[in-house]
């Protein structure tokens, strides 16, 4: 049996007295892709904040890749290979969608023409080839999550954590939105996926890990995910 290649062990977030994150650990393996489901406030934007190194752990490790550190940076973590989208679209609304995409493509190409290059390669993997020239700030809502995509794609990552890039957008969008994951996933590049979108994410993922109130309840494939009654309560609940 080969090592996953995301494993996370007892990972905790404190926020002063609030736990975030409390004893959370899953794996994600190679080319895998994950769906993290909870309700509001589960703590699944803090977990994606300490995999992609925006936040120190309050306790617990995080190995990827053969390497195990009690926290990362943005920079190491995209170096090793996670990137990320937000949960909240931060594109850099006054660049075009090419320079966009050529802020993540600089992580590994320090030519100016190779970066270039590359982000035209993937703005057109997106489907947003024709928007290169387009000032981010223009595009429309479901335009920006697919340019926040290519940003994360053109750092080459492993791992990609998508933090509810099917919000807001309408069904069509939805599916192509899900056409672009299973090709992120057909490249080798695992997915991490935080969705409310049931109908979207339950016939693509693997494996569904479901969070509530920081602690991890359920984790196995989505027809056992969807009949868990921790779960169902957990929504209900919610
Ligand atoms: N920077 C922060 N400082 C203090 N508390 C925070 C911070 N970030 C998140 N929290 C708190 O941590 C808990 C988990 O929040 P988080 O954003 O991770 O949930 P979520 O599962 O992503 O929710 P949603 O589905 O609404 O996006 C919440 O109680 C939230 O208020
Ligand atoms: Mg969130």
């Amino acid at each position: 049996m080969t090592a996953p290649l995301l494993a996370v062990r007892g990972l905790t977030k404190y926020f002063g007295g609030l736990s975030a994150n409390e004893d959370v650990s899953f794996a994600v393996d190679r080319g895998e892709i994950v769906g993290l489901i909870g309700p509001n406030g589960a703590g699944k934007t803090t977990l994606f904040n300490c995999l992609a190194g925006f936040y120190a752990p309050t306790a617990g490790t995080i190995e990827f890749d053969g390497e195990t550190f009690a926290a990362l940076s943005p920079e190491r973590a995209a170096r090793m290979g996670i990137a990320r989208t937000f949960q909240i679209v931060r594109t850099f609304a006054s660049m075009t969608a090419r320079d966009n995409v050529m802020v993540g493509a600089m992580i590994r190409n320090k030519r100016v023409a190779d970066a270039r290059a590359l982000a035209m390669e993937t703005l057109s993997f997106v489907g947003l080839a024709s928007r290169a020239a387009a000032t981010a700030g223009t595009m429309t809502v479901a335009e920006q999550r697919r340019l926040e995509i290519a940003r994360a794609l053109a750092t080459g990552p492993k791992l990609l954590l998508l933090d509810e890039v099917m919000a807001g957008l309408n069904p069509t969008e939805v599916r192509e939105a899900v056409n672009l994951v299973l090709r992120i996933r057909d490249r080798d590049i695992a997915c991490v996926i935080v969705e409310h979108v049931m109908e979207a994410i339950m016939p693509i993922a693997h494996r569904i890990v479901v969070l509530d109130a920081g602690r991890k309840i359920a984790d196995g494939p989505p027809d056992v995910i969807a009949r868990d009654p921790a779960v169902l309560a957990a929504y209900l609940g919610d």
